[in-house]
């Protein structure tokens, strides 16, 4: 064991930043004061200081920017020609990349991850999907030939806090492309960078109303749902909610995509090379503090590398770095509210009640803010919670098997299919294995892979419909 891994600090600088003290909401191309009335303060989860006035949208107000989709739709954006559809999609990815680093300080700040992932990850993906969707704007009759692909209308989306950015850039570049106007919601405890984005909005010129941005929590994204002026609801969040949705759209004309929940099985053979899957395992499981739908948190080992494996695991978790997500040298950040926290620690300890054992390297966390610090679970049998729940935290939860059947019916022991993880050194044993496993994505030897072009999206309780690739245009289009 290391007996010291301290880092000088590397603060990231804020002052990139520019803050408003109170956000209206982006109707139209202005900005305009909630007709509610009502705001709510957003927080630094990290520090729990306050950052903003953030508004809380209610039925008027979405009222209010679904007309505006309308309009836009209806006047110019369903027929302006598609290659100008393009070149504003161009100009957005471009814009993203040239204030990258504004974003990804605002995003560190707002919802607590670290500053190397929103730096490294959030933003160039968020930049690689306009750049993506950009390209098939003007290209859909090739890409749906003899289908005479018409764009579906108004589209509400509304997104989570884990990924607040990123699912922006998943939801509006393909809507967008396919040549929908959107009305957006960010989630109540991540809307900076939502915000942000309307700014580049202006700067890319796009005419008013295409992009509309309304904050708020669950009741202004109920609101959406149930406006009758929308044409098709993307939502990436709970399943829960998802479910909840379901129900209220099932009879309507509505069109619907879910990207809910999961409780991906990450699979490692006695002959997958021992140290990278260890890397794998921990990117599977603490890259954004587990908040991640795809998240690698049931470990399946096969028995006769258990010992090694999981001695190397404990080794590898006490170098991870747990603490300030403007700081440069962080692994793993803040938890992004108080309402998750207090999640996780319920589902932890339920797997302590349970009978698990529980394993978390020393490491001082702050004071202030809200924190978890990375943990292990072993000895953990399928019927546990923790085997069952999302727990969406930096939580793993470790089962063993012998044989490849067993891992496969251990993996599809769960409600949920959105991803899986397996490592191997034979590659008929990872087809063997893809074939058999039923999750949306299934990576091999590696862990949390995006890629624009890659569709992305689950089975059973993980949702429905993919984004990404040009499966992710598809639900924004119409065919003749
Ligand atoms: P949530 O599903 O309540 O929130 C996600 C989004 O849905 C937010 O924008 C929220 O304002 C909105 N929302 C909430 N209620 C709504 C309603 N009735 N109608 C329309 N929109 C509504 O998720 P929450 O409460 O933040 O997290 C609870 C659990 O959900 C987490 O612990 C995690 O297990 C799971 N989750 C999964 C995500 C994923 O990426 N698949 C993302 C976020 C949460
Ligand atoms: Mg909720």
């Amino acid at each position: 064991m290391p007996s010291d891994w301290t880092y000088a600090p590397a603060p990231e600088a804020r002052d990139i930043v520019t803050l408003e003290e109170r956000y209206g909401l982006f109707v139209g191309g202005r900005w305009v004061e909630p007709r509610s009335g009502e705001t709510y303060t957003t927080i630094s989860p990290a520090t729990e200081e306050p950052i903003a006035e953030i508004a809380q949208a209610g039925k008027d107000d979405v009222d209010l920017a679904v007309g505006a989709a309308r309009d836009a739709h209806e006047n110019g954006w369903s027929a302006i020609s598609p290659s100008e559809r393009a070149k504003y999609l161009f100009r957005i990815a471009r814009i993203l990349q040239e204030r990258s680093r504004e974003f990804a300080v605002l995003e560190s700040l707002n919802g607590g991850k670290p500053i190397r992932e929103s730096r490294d990850v959030d933003l160039p993906l968020a930049a690689a999907h306009f750049f993506y969707y950009a390209g098939w704007a003007d290209k859909l009759e090739y890409a749906f030939p003899n289908r005479r692909p018409q764009p579906v209308g108004v589209a509400g989306q509304i997104i989570p806090w884990n990924f607040p950015l990123l699912m922006l850039a998943w939801k509006i570049a393909p809507a967008l492309a396919a040549g929908n106007t959107v009305v957006l919601k960010p989630a109540e405890t991540t809307p900076l960078t939502a915000l942000l984005f309307c700014d580049v909005v202006r700067q890319a010129e796009l005419p008013p109303g295409v992009v509309n941005i309304v904050t708020g929590d669950g009741r202004t994204g109920a609101e959406l749902v149930k406006h009758p002026g929308v044409d098709k609801i993307a939502f990436t969040g709970s399943t829960e909610v998802g479910k909840a949705i379901q129900r209220e759209l099932a009879g309507t004309e509505k069109r619907l995509t879910l990207e809910l929940g999961g409780k991906a099985a990450n699979v490692i053979f006695d002959d997958a090379a021992l140290d990278q899957a260890v890397e794998g395992i921990i990117n599977g499981i603490y890259f954004n503090q587990g908040h991640v739908c795809c998240a690698g948190s049931r470990l399946l080992v096969q028995e006769s590398i258990y010992e090694p494996l999981i001695g190397k695991l404990k080794r590898r978790l006490a170098t991870l770095r747990v603490g300030d997500p403007l700081d440069k040298n962080t692994d793993v950040g803040a938890i992004n509210s108080k309402a998750q926290l207090d999640r996780i620690k319920e589902l932890v300890a339920a797997g302590e009640e349970e009978g698990a054992e529980i394993y978390q390297p020393p490491c001082r966390l702050p004071e202030k803010g809200y924190w978890f610090a990375p943990t292990v679970f072993t000895n953990v049998a399928q019927s546990y919670r923790i085997a069952q729940e999302e727990i969406f935290g930096p939580v793993l939860s470790t089962l063993t098997f012998r044989t490849p059947e067993e891992a496969v019916e251990k993996a599809n022991n769960t409600a949920y299919g959105l991803s899986a993880g397996v490592w191997t050194e034979k590659g008929s044993r990872i087809l063997w294995m893809a074939q058999r496993l039923r999750a949306g994505v299934v990576w091999a030897n590696t862990y949390n892979r995006f890629d624009p072009a890659s569709p992305f999206g689950g089975y059973r309780e993980s949702g429905f419909g993919r984004e990404g690739g040009l499966h992710g245009l598809e639900p924004y289009l119409e065919f003749e």
